[in-house]
């Protein structure tokens, strides 16, 4: 696919903004979280079972792949698998809103300056994330790039969505570097992430920031409760090692911060987050999160796991769901204290680069 028009939108006039990032509470404090001895209500029940595009390519684009029931991407057909169904983009954006009510409703942690930015969402899915940014910063550009068509059409005037591999060659005007790079969620979708810190390091400017959010591919908990969830363990345990088997592994979380650094950025900061699985916490907030966080988990398992383990694995689709509905037992367990642990790295870009 060729590159993304280097023309701005008309941008409005620059006002004055409030902050963009709001105090976050003390949510990545490491301290225990405590559990809501009274609730073992599950959310579910306990038992119950529960490089841009033309018009001319875009029939291409969305030739979209069924199957074992779910839709997958057409253009770089099997590199990427998960699908990009109505269930999927559902899923994606019930996690849009976990985590902004954990990083109160901050869409950046990177200390971005007021005033216009040039900003990059590298897989942005249904584009939830960019719609916001753009709607908060009405005086940003922001263009927001994925394999997948499947951002709506009525988006703030300063964005823009293209079809691009951002594991390809970037072809954005080098005139024009970004002010911002942002990629969330983009484990399972990138075999070489030194190539492309080091795409993202040659198209952000000097001084601006790169942001990468992940979450680990293991769930954790303080009590020893994550034993109770041995099918669950199991079940990540294999999705690590189907994804690594795919050669684009899922479990990068940890290794962002190193990796930032080794890139060449600056001032780089990692903030680690412990999202709640379920309703289990006692506190109101934590408790909210971990109610949708169980609703978007029992979405992600399916997601994450059916084309990995049919083609990778070789385990047929009824296999496959047999074991998955007992990982959902796991999920909906209200004895499990579990939580998903979210990492936040930022970093810039030298100012003598
Ligand atoms: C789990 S979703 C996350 C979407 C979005 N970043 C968010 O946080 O809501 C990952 C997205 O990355 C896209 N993706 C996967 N591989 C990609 C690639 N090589 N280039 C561009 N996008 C890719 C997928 O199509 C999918 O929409």
């Amino acid at each position: 696919m060729g590159p993304p028009p280097s023309s701005p939108p008309a941008r409005s006039e620059p006002k004055t903004q409030p902050e963009i990032i709001p105090e976050v509470p003390a949510l990545s404090d490491p301290t225990v979280i405590e559990p809501d001895t009274e609730d073992l209500d599950s959310t579910f029940g306990d038992n119950s079972d529960t490089s841009s595009y033309t018009a001319s390519l875009l029939s291409e684009v969305r030739d979209y792949k069924y199957e074992n029931g779910r839709r997958y991407h057409s253009y770089r057909e099997g590199e990427y698998v998960l699908p990009n169904d109505d269930q999927e983009q559902d899923r994606q954006d019930l996690l849009h809103h976990v985590r902004n009510l954990m990083l109160n409703g901050a869409l950046a942690r990177a200390p971005l300056p007021r005033g216009p930015l040039r900003v990059l969402d590298v897989g942005t899915g249904t584009g939830i994330w960019a719609i916001d940014f753009a709607d908060s910063r009405p005086d940003a550009e922001v263009i927001g790039t994925d394999l997948s068509p499947i951002q709506p059409t009525w988006i703030p005037p300063n964005l823009r969505f293209f079809v691009d591999d951002a594991e390809s060659p970037w072809s954005f005007s080098q005139n024009q570097p970004f002010d911002y790079i942002h990629a969330r969620d983009l484990g399972g979708a990138i075999t070489d992430w030194p190539k492309l810190l080091n795409q993202a390091y040659d198209n952000v400017r000097p001084g601006g920031w790169v942001e990468l959010q992940e979450f680990e591919v293991t769930l954790k908990s303080d009590d020893d409760t994550m034993k109770l969830a041995p099918t669950l363990c199991d079940f990540l345990k294999k999705l690590h090692e189907a994804s690594e088997m795919f050669k684009k592994p899922m479990n990068i979380a940890e290794m962002h911060k190193q990796r930032m650094i080794e890139a060449g950025f600056e001032s780089v900061q990692e903030e680690v987050y412990k999202v709640p699985c379920s309703g289990w916490p006692a506190d109101p907030l934590l408790k909210e999160v971990g109610r949708y966080n169980q609703c978007s988990l029992m979405m992600a398992i399916e997601s994450y796991s059916l084309a990995l383990f049919t083609r990778v694995l070789g385990w047929s689709n009824e296999e496959t769901q047999v074991f998955l509905a007992a990982v959902r037992k796991d999920v909906k367990n209200p004895r499990v204290h579990s939580y998903c642990v979210l990492h936040i790295v930022y970093g810039r870009k030298p100012a003598a680069a």
